[in-house]
């Protein structure tokens, strides 16, 4: 049987850029790492975020930094390239002024994300894991971002870009290289990549309130059952009974209700069966092939 070969989405996999000796870090950014450090009980515990922190200065995980968050924090620079080099939102070289990332991950592929990844690569003239030669934009492939819902999803320095089309991504690229003032379809106005990375790092700048918190879709069960009233079922009805050998329960009534809703918001062929006929043969035993 011939071998399968599989194409790896993490090219970047390996140490920082040690050739790269240029920062930025210097005692302010030292003072602001001791500060990350001293908000956990555990001062290692602040390592993810001094990593962004180290970002925001240095645009990448840089050598100095580095050394800067393992002398802060007492551990070894081992420990801590260990930590930056094992999540991909550590970056090994400079990212652009403004990051761009494509979800292809299932239902944004199904939705275009891979066309979407590709005119985007083939508009901006840099691959995955690259920047344009301007430093303005770099580009990665992302996976599910949680909101396949309003799929396929970019991302631009962190913010949703929620359903998208190459011809809106195009507009999207073109606005960020000529420096207009954009906004993620969620409201929030777009900064740079190092200035999110900074509020990522744990230095709010203000606007953590710009737009809503949730989108319409995500929403809609909850408005259906705001509209019909329903409540969720108490910790009561819900816990199995002592001594219960099947760690499942049958849907409350108003669960069952909250599911046919549910199925007829969304207009399946389920939707036009009677509900009492759904609930029917969703009881044990029955609605199977005989
Ligand atoms: S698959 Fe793209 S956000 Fe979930």
């Amino acid at each position: 049987m011939s071998g399968h070969e599989f194409e790896s989405y993490f090219p970047e996999s390996g140490s920082v850029d040690l050739a790269d000796q240029s920062t930025s870090i210097d005692e302010t950014t030292y003072a602001e790492l001791r500060d990350l450090a001293s908000r956990y009980p555990q001062p290692r515990s602040a390592l993810l975020p001094m990593l962004h922190l180290v970002q925001s200065v240095d645009g990448r995980i840089s050598p100095k930094g580095i050394e800067a968050c393992a002398e802060v924090l007492g551990i070894t620079t081992a420990q801590v390239s260990g930590v930056a080099t094992f999540y991909t939102m550590y970056k090994r070289r400079p990212a652009g002024q403004h990051h761009v990332g494509v979800c292809t991950t299932a239902l944004c592929a199904v939705m275009g994300g891979d066309v979407l990844l590709e005119t985007v690569s083939k508009h901006l003239g840099v691959g995955v894991d690259e920047t344009t030669p301007d430093g303005k934009i770099s580009l990665e492939r992302i996976e599910c971002n949680a909101a396949c819902d309003f799929a396929p999803v970019m991302m631009v320095n962190w913010e949703f870009m929620d359903d998208m089309t190459p011809e809106k991504a195009i507009v999207l690229l073109d606005d960020l290289k000529a420096g207009q003032e954009v906004r993620s379809t969620r409201g929030a106005t777009l900064t740079s990549w190092r200035e999110a990375e900074r509020v990522i790092a744990g230095f709010p700048d203000g606007r953590a309130n710009e737009g809503p918190s949730a989108g319409a879709p995500s929403l809609l069960g909850l408005r259906i059952a705001e509209e019909r009233g329903w409540s969720a079922p108490s910790d009561a009805n819900q816990s199995p009974k002592a001594g219960s050998s099947t760690p499942t329960q049958a849907p409350t009534e108003p669960a069952a209700q909250a599911q046919e809703a549910a199925a007829g918001a969304v207009e399946t062929p389920e939707a036009k069966v009677p509900p009492k006929q759904r609930r029917k043969a969703t009881k044990p035993g029955e609605g199977t092939a005989k």
